[in-house]
């Protein structure tokens, strides 16, 4: 048997883990010194890497423009993402290295290598079909694709040709890809018939039908997947094959201008409407590009495995834009982390010999609760780096990631970042370290975070607060919300004002250098890694007309991290078993099943301020049988013991 490398050591006095010299031999960055650098001149930092890393057309006149709240990155260069990703690596030689290996979900289908020559010409066809469609440089184009690499193929000919995409989670309701697909005002659509998920065929064109009625969606793009009959509206359907076979392989790469927008990803805030966040086209492809390399340390050998769906944003920059534009081999899988058994990620790894594997915490506690016994079947011993994002990870989940993933032999790098910020702002990067359970790290070089309180005053010593973003922003942060101007600006830059990005998350310093991000402080909730608001779910709740009002909030939950619980205030109709379940299958309906919620609580009223707002904090401590904190301000404070009965609250 061949030992397996070993990249860290540790734990130290303080619980951390650092890399060894073997890990800071072969790493991209092992000086510290990097932090300190890249902060004395962020911009010219961030000038130096995108010149080393991005191939321009022409380039920039000026690096960076502030305006606040607007900046701009690269000012009048030009450039093509799809170039970035794809041309380059062909005329470098690089043409028949695999790109994407592809895992179907069932284990007698064989497993799809794209190489870059593959990618390259599959991609300039379908750029050519788009174009034949009449998709023009700037015209929106939806995508309701399941885990099949026709999904970064359609996201790269967009690119190539300077088409917005917007990636819309193949899990999401037929009414959630039309708000999209409405805000959007996309032209085409691309779906599959279907695809597998744990051994079941999901029809995928069904919920494609109902959402584009009526809607700006003039041709819908059918890939053929699951081989089931699907409905095809004659004149308005068309299938990917058909459509590929007599199209040209050649297709000139757009030369677009760096604050071009690239995509539109659409995430939950705080209002039931989700917000279309806009990624530009230069500093997005900057960050997506050196934060893969960096912070999974990527090199010509990795196989690189990011387990995200790609209707996320961690499946956008690292599913598809970091790894392509560095011409590395990623891994795609198409199904369910526990099909046919409950060890087919770690078996996936074991015959694909991946490298550098990441993952939510949310998949680790699961795995961990299945038992070790799953992952210790199967050789692991490939791995060199283990990665995590979406949410704050508890001590026993990176422990468990660490010695039955890891082999206690790999760093973990936890992730922080955000849909709006387009890649991670804040992590330990493998060949410097720490890697402490629990802290993501330090803002990635050339970034400035900091921990305000509520009066927009640095914190000291282990106190918590908000995390912001200083100028000059990362690259990749968002340049706005699509048609929405005064939600931006509301959202991220009325809290500290319009020169200081509000995450919205809480944090606190260790050491008064690394990063504790302690989760979200406003009305958004982590759901087993995806993203949902509250005022989404509520809004799905509220259209039964039986409801008078409902509020919706997270209670912690041993794997999914947090779970919705609603609330819920009827008008004159007797609670019931039936109607809770109705109202959670209504919610399924409008969002998916990821935003189903855990509990109905039936009430008799919501708590209340003054000015009538629903104190969703206090709903939010009664669960988790916190101090409720002063309840005199509100309205109507007898609404509280009855809460409490309802709920169980022990105080
Ligand atoms: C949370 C996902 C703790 C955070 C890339 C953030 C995290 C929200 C971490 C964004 C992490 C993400 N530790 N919390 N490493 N990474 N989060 O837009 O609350 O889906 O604001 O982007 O996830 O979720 P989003």
């Amino acid at each position: 048997m061949v030992l397996a490398t070993k990249w860290v050591v540790g734990p130290d006095e303080k619980g951390y883990f650092w890399p060894n010299e073997e890990a800071k031999k072969h790493a991209w960055v092992n000086d510290p010194k990097i932090y300190e650098e890249a902060a004395k001149d962020p911009v010219a930092f961030w000038e130096k890497l995108a010149s080393e890393g991005i191939t321009w057309f022409k380039k920039w006149d000026k690096a960076y423009e502030w305006n606040p709240p607007y900046y701009k990155w690269f000012v009048g260069a030009k450039l093509n993402v799809c170039y970035n990703c794809v041309d380059r690596h062909v005329e470098a030689g690089k043409g028949d290295k695999p790109a994407i290996i592809w895992i179907p979900e069932p284990t007698d289908e064989p497993k799809r290598v794209l190489t870059y020559n593959d990618l390259y010409r599959e991609v300039q066809k379908f750029a050519n079909v788009l174009k034949n469609l009449g998709v023009k440089k700037g015209d929106r184009v939806a995508i309701y694709l399941p885990m099949i690499p026709e999904v970064q193929i359609a996201m790269l000919a967009c690119a190539r040709i300077g088409a917005v995409h917007s990636v819309v989670f193949s899990a999401f309701s037929a009414d959630s890809l039309r708000t999209r697909i409405e805000d959007s005002e996309a032209k085409i659509l691309i779906t599959a018939d279907g695809y597998y998920r744990r051994g079941k065929i999901i029809n995928l064109k069904q919920n494609a039908d109902k959402a584009v009625e009526n809607t700006t969606i003039e041709k819908v793009i059918v890939v053929k997947r699951a081989g089931i009959k699907v409905d095809m509206k004659e004149g308005r359907d068309l299938w990917w094959h058909e459509l590929m076979e007599n199209v040209s392989s050649s297709c000139e790469a757009e030369s677009m201008d760096s604050e071009d927008m690239l995509f539109l990803l659409y995430t939950s805030g705080t209002t039931g409407k989700p917000k279309g966040v806009v990624h530009t086209t230069g500093g997005y492809i900057v960050m997506a590009y050196w934060s893969s390399r960096w912070v999974f340390d990527l090199h010509e050998d990795d196989i690189f495995w990011c387990t995200a769906d790609i209707g996320w944003i961690t499946g956008h920059t690292y599913n598809c834009y970091g790894p392509l534009a560095n011409g590395a081999t990623l891994l795609f899988y198409e199904g369910a982390p526990d099909w046919p058994e409950k060890d087919r990620w770690w078996q996936i790894i074991e015959e694909n010999k991946v490298t550098v594997f990441y993952t939510a915490p949310t998949a680790i506690r699961m795995f961990a609760q299945w038992g070790e016994q799953w992952p210790a079947k199967h050789d692991l011993s490939s791995l060199r780096i283990l990665g995590t994002v979406g949410e704050p990870i508890d001590r026993d989940a990176w422990m468990w990631y660490f010695k039955h993933i890891g082999g206690s032999r790999c760093p973990i790098v936890d992730t922080w970042w955000q849909t709006e910020t387009g890649g991670t702002l804040i992590t330990s990067l493998p060949g410097i370290g720490p890697f402490i359970p629990t802290v993501a790290g330090r803002p990635f070089p050339g970034v400035t975070a900091d921990i305000l309180d509520s009066e927009g005053k640095p914190v000291g010593g282990d106190t918590g607060g908000y995390l912001v973003i200083k100028s000059p922003f990362p690259p990749s942060l968002l340049r706005g919300l699509y048609k929405d101007e005064e939600k931006y600006i509301e959202t991220y830059w009325k809290e500290y004002g319009k020169e200081i990005y509000f995450t919205n998350d809480g944090a606190r310093w260790i050491e008064g250098k690394y990063i504790r991000i302690t989760g979200r402080v406003d009305d958004v909730m982590n759901v087993a890694g995806h993203r949902l608001s509250s005022a989404e779910v509520e809004n799905a709740i509220d259209s039964d007309e039986r409801v008078s009002e409902c509020a919706v909030v997270p209670k912690p939950h041993a794997i999914k991290g947090e779970v919705p619980v609603a609330f819920v205030v009827l008008k004159n109709v007797e609670p019931s078993e039936q109607l809770k379940q109705e109202l959670i299958e209504l919610v399924k309906q409008h969002i998916g099943p990821t935003a189903k919620p855990e509990e109905i609580i039936f009430v008799k009223e919501l708590p209340k301020t003054r000015s009538g707002k629903i104190m969703r904090r206090m709903l939010k401590a009664l669960l988790k049988n916190e101090p409720l904190g002063d309840t005199t301000t509100l309205q109507n404070p007898e609404s509280i013991e009855h809460l409490k009965e309802a709920v169980g609250y022990k105080g």
